[in-house]
């Protein structure tokens, strides 16, 4: 049996901390009475070590690779389930019942016009501004049009503003894509689901029929489903702590669009595939770009390799990278990026620099290649990337609001100047 609490020694004194329990995966000390008791507090750069919450949403085993959404293994989820389910699951807790699930997607169906206003606001957009940029602007906008704060207290009043961020974000998402092509923009069509609904709004082309190709759609639901939430990460961090400020939810979920835009989390499916062009123009020496990516006086780094968490193969690269598989061979597609990928992912994974250091790919290291067969543009990858997670940070906006998480506000260690006096410029 563990321990249940654990004993600081210092100054001469004696202080414990109990332990909390989890259901799996790491326990964690409590350390809310240190400073009180001990006037120390604890430093943890990245939050490496530290739990800023206790959730029942996602779960991952680092060490095994191992993800479940609310209990439920990744892999039996991405087989079995589909997004619009996944979104209900991760914000509810249990699969829906048909009755739910009908009502759910009802709703969102009938919360998803998007008024005409925000086509303005996209106007004024350069063509070439980065899409992510342009989301996170008008998902902020959405505030002006929903202006009433969310009383988290009321039940109804929840589920409507998480069915109503759902239902207009996937619109947002394809009138991003839109705005960078040139297209025109529309208001979809009630009589598809969810993804096909999505899928048709970005890629219609005005003066031609659309063909609703199956595998198309089951691969963006796929990959949408494996995005979908991912415990405390940078961007689902951040909605949680700009919503701990009782922020509203549209704001909130601004907010983590930014966070995701960094390559180093969500902007990374951008940076991989960004980073093969540049191997395969180089003549796709593989051996060369790791040896790069090791070297500590170069700033090349393998993206797509390595996660805060996984020092095991990401789970959700396993499947991604067979659904590239799949996927190129249906649609008929030779990318000679996934060959580069492949053959970097090879040599990575015997050489001792990445062994050593755990470093495994990661969610961004295949999806990438299965968004351009797609005929998705790369700066669009990373929007493919909120689109899948949004539901995870309204998921885990509404468990922080719901438990009363206090406003987040972390202490520091100041190393700076000691108090000094003010000097007249002309005496400095
Ligand atoms: C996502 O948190 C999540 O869950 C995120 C995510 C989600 O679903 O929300 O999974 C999505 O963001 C995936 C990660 C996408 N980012 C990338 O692929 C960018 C490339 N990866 C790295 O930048 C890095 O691996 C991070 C940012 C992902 C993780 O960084 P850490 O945990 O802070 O690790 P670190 O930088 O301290 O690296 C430890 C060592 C260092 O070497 P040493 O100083 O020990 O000698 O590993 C090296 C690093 O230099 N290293 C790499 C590397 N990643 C880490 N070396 C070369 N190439 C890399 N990609």
């Amino acid at each position: 049996m563990s321990d249940n609490k654990v004993i600081l020694n210092y100054d001469g004194k004696s202080f414990e901390y109990p332990i909390v329990d989890s259901t799996i995966g790491d326990r964690g000390i409590d350390i809310s009475k240190l400073r009180d008791q001990t006037g120390l507090i604890t430093l943890d750069l990245g939050y490496k070590n530290t739990g800023a919450t206790i959730s029942e949403i996602t779960y991952l085993d680092g060490d095994k690779g191992e993800l479940l959404y609310r209990g439920y293994p990744i892999e039996q989820i991405a087989e079995k389930s589909n997004f619009t389910e996944v979104m209900y699951l991760l914000l509810h807790g249990e699969l829906p019942k048909a009755e739910q699930f009908n009502s759910f997607e009802n709703n969102i169906k009938k919360y998803n016009f998007v008024a005409d206003e925000l086509k303005k606001l996209i106007d004024v957009f350069p063509r070439s501004a980065h899409p992510m940029g342009v989301l996170s602007s008008l998902t902020s906008a959405l505030t002006a049009f929903n202006p009433k704060a969310v009383d988290v207290k009321s039940k109804e009043e929840l589920d409507y503003a998480s069915e109503l961020m759902i239902a207009k974000f996937s619109h947002l998402c394809a009138w991003t894509y839109r705005k960078t092509q040139g297209l025109p923009i529309n208001h979809g069509d009630n009589s598809l689901n969810y993804v096909e609904n999505f899928y048709k709004m970005a890629f219609k082309l005005p003066n031609q029929e659309f063909v609703m190709d199956p595998v198309v759609v089951a691969a963006l639901d796929k990959l949408l489903i494996l995005h979908a939430d991912h415990e405390q990460n940078c961007s689902t961090s951040t909605v949680r702590m700009v919503g701990s400020a009782h922020t509203g939810l549209f704001a909130s979920i601004s907010s983590g669009v930014s966070a995701l835009w960094g390559p180093l989390h969500g902007g990374a499916n951008q940076a991989v595939i960004e980073m093969l062009e540049l191997i395969e123009k180089d003549g796709g020496d593989v051996n060369k770009w790791v040896e790069k990516a090791k070297d500590k006086n170069d700033s090349f780094r393998l993206m797509g390799f390595g996660h805060r968490v996984y020092k095991n193969f990401d789970p959700r690269a396993k499947i991604i990278k067979k659904a590239a598989d799949d996927i190129l061979g249906k649609l008929g597609i030779q990318d000679k990026a996934l060959d580069i990928a492949m053959q970097l992912e090879k040599v990575a994974l015997e050489d001792e620099y990445f062994i050593e250091r755990k470093l495994y790919p990661n969610v961004d290291f295949y999806s990438g290649i299965i968004y351009r067969a797609l005929g998705i543009p790369t700066e669009m990858f990373t929007v493919m990337f909120a689109l899948g997670r949004l539901p995870g940070w309204i998921a885990q906006w509404r468990e922080m609001r719901l438990k009363g998480d206090p406003i987040g506000r972390p202490r520091q260690i100041y190393q700076g100047a000691t108090e000094r006096d003010y000097l007249d410029i002309k005496s400095r």
